[in-house]
């Protein structure tokens, strides 16, 4: 249990062994479930609980807390990582009350078999008294499910956002004291789990710009106690600007494809044009995901397994499709044996990208010289486009 401000405190959980989220998403740095207690004069309120993997560590830091009552439990977002411990909590403190909006009400019910008659429901901008505290309810809807929803605690000028502005980063310090090290657990954060939601992110920053924030306290992560550190870099990340950069995932079997990226990647070096290069047998896919944030162009290697893109091509195709990053330009290049569907599978995986696809390089076989003049087309073709963006020095 840690002390943010008087009376308000941290008393969720470090989970510095796990290593998957959503049996998806790499985890190399832990992560925590922040929950906050907030103690008004008059009545007391938890906001949000923790994994229930951890539920004994949130009862434990609320019975460290001296806390004998209970009156609300604002749940902001219904996956269980934050209010999977609700019933536990119910269980210890059986009068306490959920307070949520209605669209999370009803997945709280439909998740955690959670009785009616322990909701109160709140408005857009509604607020609630502790008595010397109020917390004021603001919807953020789709940061990243569609109920999620924030608190302001107005006399203390605490932003509470829940997964909104996270990092899955387990630390020991309570407020960002890593900069860098907390710019890019956040940055991987917003790839994988919020970048598919650029747009709602967007009237979302519009719509708390107005708030006086000393701290914006997340449900993953350390807190940040400069806050326009964090709302410049979602700024920045859900702009429609990108950056002179190439992301190359790709996967070679027999070393046809990786020929072919060798020499495709010097074209764009020597072109002036950045490039990422992801082997998809090792990559981490936070790190691709991460890459996607900037990239002016994607483009994917992939050989030809019975007739289409290698699986592993396939799977990064169809992440990329989910994540929606907001690239430009796409294109494919590798080879192929007998069969050739690869370049139409693989763009038929990729439907939600807004991108100009580039005319894709196929090689039967071992490249030869006419592919390796047709990969530096593609380079020439890559360099004109992201002049005409005006993202290159
Ligand atoms: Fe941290 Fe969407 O849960």
């Amino acid at each position: 249990m840690r002390q943010l401000k008087p009376n308000i405190y941290e008393v969720g959980a470090i989970d510095w062994d796990r290593r998957l989220f959503d049996e998806l998403i790499p985890l190399p740095d832990g992560t925590s479930y922040n929950a906050y207690l907030v103690k008004g004069s008059e009545k007391t309120a938890l906001l949000d609980t923790v994994d229930p993997t951890k539920s004994e560590v949130l009862i434990g830091n609320l019975v460290s807390a001296g806390v004998n009552k209970l009156d609300y439990i604002v749940s902001h977002h219904a996956e269980q990582d934050h209010s999977g411990t609700i019933p536990d909590i119910l269980t210890l403190y059986p009068n306490a009350k959920i307070v949520t909006n209605p669209k999370c009400k009803a997945m709280l019910i439909d998740l955690l078999n959670i009785e009616e008659d322990k909701f109160i429901t709140v408005d857009d901008g509604q607020a609630l008294s502790l008595g010397d505290k109020t917390l004021q309810f603001i919807y953020i809807p789709w940061v990243h499910w569609p109920e999620t929803l924030g608190t302001y605690l107005q006399e203390d000028r605490i932003f509470f956002p829940c997964d909104f502005f996270g990092s899955h980063l387990a630390a020991s310090s309570l407020f960002v004291d890593d900069e860098p090290r907390v710019y890019e657990a956040a940055k991987r954060y917003y790839a994988e789990i919020m970048m598919p939601f650029r747009m709602p992110i967007q009237k979302n920053l519009e719509k708390i710009k107005d708030l006086q924030i000393d701290l914006i306290a997340p449900s993953h992560g350390p807190i940040y106690d400069k806050p326009e550190f964090i709302i410049n870099a979602y700024k920045d990340w859900v702009s429609d600007a990108v950056k002179n950069e190439v992301v190359l995932a790709y996967v070679s079997m027999h070393g046809s494809t990786r020929k072919m990226v060798e020499h495709f990647v010097n074209a764009l070096i020597e072109r002036g044009i950045s490039v990422r290069q992801f082997n998809l047998t090792v990559t981490d896919i936070g790190e691709l995901a991460m890459a996607l944030v900037d990239a002016a162009t994607l483009v994917l290697g992939s050989p030809t397994v019975l007739t289409g893109a290698h699986p592993k091509v396939a799977y990064a195709a169809i992440l990329t499709n989910a994540l929606r990053p907001k690239t430009k330009f796409a294109s494919i290049i590798g080879s192929y044996g007998w069969g050739d569907r690869m370049v139409e599978q693989l763009t038929g995986l990729v439907p939600n990208l807004k991108v100009e696809i580039i005319e894709p390089v196929v090689a039967k076989g071992y490249p030869e010289d006419e592919d390796f003049v047709a990969l530096d087309r593609l380079a020439d073709q890559i360099l004109i486009k992201h002049r005409e963006l005006k993202i290159m020095d």
